[in-house]
């Protein structure tokens, strides 16, 4: 048989679809979830083991059992506000869960590791597109637990033969165009998500945060990646790196910038509808705007996204967050 790849949080969102992608490409793949934000439902292909990346028993279990060559690492808590709010929490489940789930794959001579990790590891950049060159700076625990395993990882291949693959990821939206798997977590943040529920009738409004921003409309501009895109830059990853490629770390964007009510106007455009929109002051700790080079990402690993249209993101979105609303309605009130 042949080895299997362990992916970490494959019940996630991001995870959830890489999986699928995995399964699609006909891999071996074994997924280690706790649940706590991810649904068994969500994983289409593999085995599903509902555990915890501290938990080294269960994954040196693992490792052994399915032969793991790659592990994929997704698992993680990811809501910024909370992060500052209980740093411990992060630095527990995104540091040092990974530094065992290193020193299990180091135990284990796991070959390839495959990291998710994001664009708050640079802060607030001084200088737009943002380049993998580009100085970290986190300005919050999030960012911070992050780029600590990014430090880790680092150094763990330069001491073994591990190879790996950082994966800085922008925004991230959208769903499988077959609707079957999306984003569900609840109490949704994220502005492409909350404009889609409120355009469902989940929510009656939502908010600009800041409309003085010094861009051409006032509003923070984001480089919104869809989701199949994001999965689709693990494969090549991989790829890259059982062909035997050096490790690297890239920025994942498409490389161009939509503000807020841009993205806000697509949902209307999409949507056929008219939002409910207040205007409110900044958000605290929000970059003005964060753009990616993403020239490394298509040249490193031949990669070429399909769904680089703003539109197409957000008709995926709006369509999954219809299916959620009919699922909700049709088993009770929304929760
Ligand atoms: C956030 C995190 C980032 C993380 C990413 C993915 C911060 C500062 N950044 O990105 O580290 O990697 O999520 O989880 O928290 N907006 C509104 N109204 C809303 C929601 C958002 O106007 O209801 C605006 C924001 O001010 C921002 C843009 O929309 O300008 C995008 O915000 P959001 O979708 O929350 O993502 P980020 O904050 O960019």
């Amino acid at each position: 048989m042949s080895k299997g790849i362990l992916v970490t949080g494959g019940a996630g969102y991001i995870g959830s679809h890489v999986v699928r992608q995995l399964g699609e490409a006909g891999r071996r793949v074994v997924v280690l979830d706790n649940l706590s934000t991810g649904f068994a439902e969500a994983v289409l292909h593999g085995d599903l083991v509902v555990g915890d990346t501290g938990d080294h028993e269960l994954i040196n279990r693992i490792l052994k059992e399915y032969e793991v060559d790659t592990v994929l690492h997704f698992a993680a808590h990811t809501v910024v506000p909370e992060s500052v709010a209980n740093p411990l929490k992060y630095y527990g489940n995104n540091t040092c869960n990974s530094r065992n789930l290193l020193a299990c794959c180091a135990k284990a001579g796991v070959r390839h590791f495959i990291f998710s990790s994001t664009a708050a590891v640079y802060g607030i950049p001084e200088v737009q597109p943002v380049t993998e060159e580009t100085p970290t700076q986190p300005i919050n625990a999030y960012g911070s637990s992050k780029l600590m395993t990014e430090w880790m990882l680092r150094d763990l291949s330069a001491a073994s033969d591990l190879r790996h693959g950082i994966l800085r990821y922008f925004n991230v939206a959208g769903c499988d165009p077959e609707c079957r798997i999306g984003q569900s977590t609840p109490g949704a943040t994220l502005l492409i998500k909350v404009a889609c529920e409120a355009a469902v009738g989940k929510r009656d409004s939502l908010s600009i945060f800041g409309t003085d921003y010094p861009t051409p409309d006032g509003t923070g501009i984001r480089d919104y990646i869809h989701v199949e895109d994001l999965a689709s830059a693990h494969l090549r990853a991989l790829e890259h790196l059982e062909n035997g490629g050096d490790s690297l770390t890239l920025n994942c964007g498409y490389g161009r910038g939509f503000s807020v009510r841009e993205v806000l106007d697509s949902v209307e455009r999409v949507g056929k509808i008219k939002l409910n929109i207040r205007e409110e002051a900044r958000r605290a700790g929000d970059p003005p705007a964060l753009i990616a080079n993403g020239e490394q990402v298509r040249n490193q690993l031949n990669w070429s996204p399909r769904y680089d249209d703003l539109d197409t993101i957000v008709r995926t979105s709006l369509a999954w967050e219809q299916k959620l609303a009919k699922r909700n309605s049709s088993v009770g009130p929304p929760q």
